[in-house]
């Protein structure tokens, strides 16, 4: 059931304040303001490696992660397609954590990942929103998003939710490794605590986003650029747009531009910037500039302090709620989810089915 939105993607990008808080709920314990997850039958403080493996927008979940459990546990990780990962003759030495991350919980190059990493001695942990599912079964530390069932075939709350698990298991490993102090992770759960209003927040930009889609609709090309935990996000944006509304969409790393893409840019291929303010900012805005001078179009998407610094001379900006770095990529998420959607709608493709995709993938 739809409810009174046009398309389960719309329903189901307006439901992320719910299922996310729902999902933080039974991650967090809000009386000692501790991180709590189920209990592994191994010890997490152990782990000397973990191997990220994923397909899709869960990889780009795994992404995030990745840059989550290096800062805050220092633990290596290593992150990789569940379809290159197989055949690749990967190393994973004893003690190692492997972590696959599906919304379905079926996929077929996942599964395969995770039975081979399985023979290779590993732990396996799965982040999963189908509880009865096969990676669900075949694991040693089941952690479930409580996303509810996910329709439109573009994934949008099973992602936000795999941040939020993953946000609470990079605390977890921290802890266990003994880089948390008590504090620190006080701090965490009052960040991850936020998430649901910011996203309230975040979710109010849509009629200017939809006001801006038509722009986007007329396209050929578009770029998303971000740093850091942004760069999964901008790689997730050109996913989602090229997925439903079939323009053509690239992710780029915003200081990888100068090193070929830059090419691409002239009036005519809109460049979506994510960048909240912060640590990064100034970096991602000189990049920004090297757009604008070569006559790129830019959507720029930070909050009030990174578009009073930066918003000048941009096609459009976005305006998010300021929130701490940790809660951001899932945050900004929203916007790139409504902007592919509405542009999507304005193109008239079927947004829910988009053609040649499936649900779920269960052929490798
Ligand atoms: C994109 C999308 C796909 C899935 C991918 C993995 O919007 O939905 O890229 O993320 O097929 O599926 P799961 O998470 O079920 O393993």
């Amino acid at each position: 059931d739809k409810g009174n939105h046009r398309h389960f993607m719309q329903k189901e990008i307006y439901e992320q304040p719910v299922v996310v808080a729902q999902t933080l709920r039974s991650y967090l314990s809000r009386i000692d303001a501790r991180v709590s997850l189920p209990i592994p039958e191994f010890d997490l403080g152990a782990i000397r490696r973990v191997t990220i493996v994923a397909c899709g927008t869960s990889y780009y979940a795994g992404m995030v992660a990745k840059y989550w459990f290096e800062q805050f546990a220092r633990v290596p990780v290593d992150l990789d397609f569940a379809s290159e990962f197989r055949y690749r003759a990967p190393v994973m030495e004893d003690g190692g954590l492997a972590l696959f991350i599906s919304q379905s919980g079926e996929t077929a190059d996942t599964l395969a990942a995770l039975r081979h990493a399985r023979g290779e001695g590993q732990k396996i942990a799965v982040v999963v929103n189908v509880p009865s599912s096969t990676m669900a079964r075949e694991s040693d530390l089941l952690l479930p998003t409580h996303a509810g069932p996910e329709i439109g075939v573009a994934s949008t709350k099973a992602f936000a939710c795999q941040l939020a698990v993953l946000a609470a298991l990079a605390a977890n490993l921290a802890r266990a490794k003994g880089r948390l102090s008590p504090e620190e992770e006080r701090d965490i759960v009052r960040h991850l605590e936020e998430t649901p209003a910011a996203l309230n927040a975040a979710l109010a930009n849509d009629p200017a986003i939809e006001a801006m889609a038509h722009v986007i609709a007329g396209a050929r090309d578009v770029l998303y650029l971000g740093r850091g935990t942004d760069y999964p996000l901008a790689l997730e944006g050109a996913l989602k747009l090229k997925e439903i509304s079939y323009i053509h969409a690239e992710g780029y790393a915003a200081g990888e531009m100068k090193h070929g893409p830059i090419a691409l840019i002239d009036e005519n291929v809109p460049v979506i910037v994510i960048a909240p303010s912060g640590p990064l900012f100034e970096k991602t805005v000189s990049n920004m500039q090297e757009v604008q001078a070569r006559g790129g179009k830019v959507v720029l998407i930070s909050d009030a302090e990174g578009i009073a610094q930066a918003g000048e001379g941009c096609l459009a900006t976005i305006e998010m709620p300021k929130v701490h770095p940790l809660i951001a990529p899932l945050v900004y998420a929203v916007p790139v989810q409504l902007l592919a959607y509405h542009v999507a709608v304005a193109k008239g493709t079927d947004v829910d089915q988009p053609r040649n995709l499936a649900k779920s993938v269960t052929v490798e």
